[in-house]
């Protein structure tokens, strides 16, 4: 896509003559190959992000472990699978397609403030990593576990440092109030208990304070109180292997300015040869910095409407595919696939056909649009397809993994009949 004016801050992503293309595949292009709605991915972006992640860790002993919570479509893990990765998880239903996308079950870690007996037996047979354990009752479960089975399981503790990560509140997870982990004061118990149990092998700790985290200084403060504990496990006789630092590093949806992965990872490393840990393991768990801004999701524009407050353009995307703005007010930038310098902008709630006035994806946008044209809602890589759903008996989207100018339909649309499968009437 040399030479082509890319959109501000998606590189991958130019106006070509009448059409917007990402990487070198035009989008008119696709949406009338595949339909609407439709997600679309650059491959590109993903290596190029992951490869920023690795600057910042080069000479490191470091693993970059994908939170495939922000997008576990077989394709998009493969690509990370390829790269070297190893994920995240938080159910048995991802470990399963982690495995499927050909990840290394060692360099697979466990999350998660529920996890079952038979999620724990899957994931030891296996023979993930480490489990991340967030509380003293999972500990003594797991234990029991891994003891039937006649193994020891490799864990961390999760840990709450209580630090204010200046996000929205339904994604912060690494304050007191918060469910999430094991509290700063109860670490070291915990760690001498977990130490004690014969099933378990203590290799590490973990912590994840939150999410969309445009700041450096949270992640500064987590990292020193993080350290502090890891000085009094080991001083109490227990040595951690690793460090884990969750994930959580934002995007630019709407001009936000996150630190970039590399010049993070050097304030974090400096922090970290000061106090002596330059050499400890880490490991991190990336998502929505690895994968959001290398997708888009097409959607055609089916009817305008004015209203006596508003007008609307409605759409044929709604909450079910891109459920960010109904559950967090988010802000996803919305741009015509072909741009009509003919036709005067209006400013419209760009909204979907679901049944309920949550059912919007963007709010008073100016858009020079009529129905039959095609708008890309932007940012749409993490956190949509993995939240989508079928409400109101949708199907859900197709996805296409873009590398340069080829395009491969890494998910089929979904069918009615696909939803039936698993129902049966009285
Ligand atoms: N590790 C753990 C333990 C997590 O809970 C999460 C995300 C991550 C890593 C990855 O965080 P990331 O790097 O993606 O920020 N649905 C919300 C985001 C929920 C995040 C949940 N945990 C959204 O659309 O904004």
């Amino acid at each position: 896509m040399s030479g082509t004016p890319t959109l501000p801050g998606h590189p991958h992503i130019a106006r070509r003559g009448t059409t917007l293309q990402v990487e070198d595949v035009a989008l008119d292009a696709l949406a009338r190959e595949h339909g609407t709605p439709l997600f679309v991915y650059s491959k590109q972006w993903m290596l190029d992000a992951l490869a920023a992640y690795q600057r910042g860790f080069a000479g490191r002993d470091a693993l970059i472990c994908y939170a495939m919570k922000a997008n576990s479509s077989l394709g998009v893990l493969r690509v990370f699978a390829e790269a070297g990765c190893g994920f995240d998880i938080v159910s048995g239903g991802e470990l399963a397609r982690v495995l499927a996308a050909g990840a290394e079950p060692a360099k697979v870690i466990f999350s998660g403030v529920g996890k079952t007996r038979a999620e724990m037996r899957q994931a030891l047979t296996a023979g993930i990593g480490c489990f991340n354990v967030e509380s003293e009752a999972e500990i003594d479960v797991l234990n029991t576990m891994a003891l039937e089975q006649g193994q020891r399981a490799p864990v961390s503790v999760r840990i709450n440092p209580n630090v204010d990560p200046k996000t929205h509140p339904y994604i912060s997870t690494g304050l007191k109030g918060n469910k999430f982990g094991v509290a700063h004061d109860r670490a070291v118990a915990v760690y001498r208990h977990a130490a004690a149990l014969p099933g378990l092998q203590v290799v590490g700790i973990d912590c994840h304070i939150g999410s969309q985290i445009t700041e450096s200084s949270p992640y500064l403060d987590a990292l020193d109180r993080i350290l502090d504990l890891v000085q009094a496990i080991e001083a109490a006789g227990v040595p951690l292997h690793h460090i884990d630092f969750g994930g959580g590093l934002g995007i630019d949806y709407d001009g936000d300015t996150p630190p970039a992965a590399d010049a993070l990872w050097k304030q974090l490393f400096a922090r970290l040869d000061a106090r002596g840990f330059g050499d400890r393991r880490i490991l991190i768990e990336p998502g929505r910095s690895l994968v959001g801004n290398a997708g888009l999701c097409v959607t055609e524009v089916l009817y305008t409407k004015p209203g006596e407050e508003k007008n609307f353009c409605i759409v044929d995307a709604a909450m079910n595919d891109l459920p960010r703005p109904a559950m967090y007010q988010a802000f996803h930038r919305i741009v015509p696939v072909a741009e009509r310098p003919l036709l005067p902008a209006i400013r419209y709630d760009v909204v979907g056909p679901v049944c309920e006035s949550g059912d919007w994806l963007g709010r008073d946008r100016d858009l020079a649009v009529e129905a039959g044209d095609l708008l890309a809602v932007l940012s749409a890589g993490a956190y949509c397809m993995s939240m989508a759903s079928n409400y109101n008996t949708r199907a859900r989207a197709a996805e296409v993994l873009v590398s340069g100018a080829s395009a491969t339909l890494i998910r089929r649309r979904e069918t009615v009949e696909d939803q039936l499968r698993t129902e049966q009437a009285l």
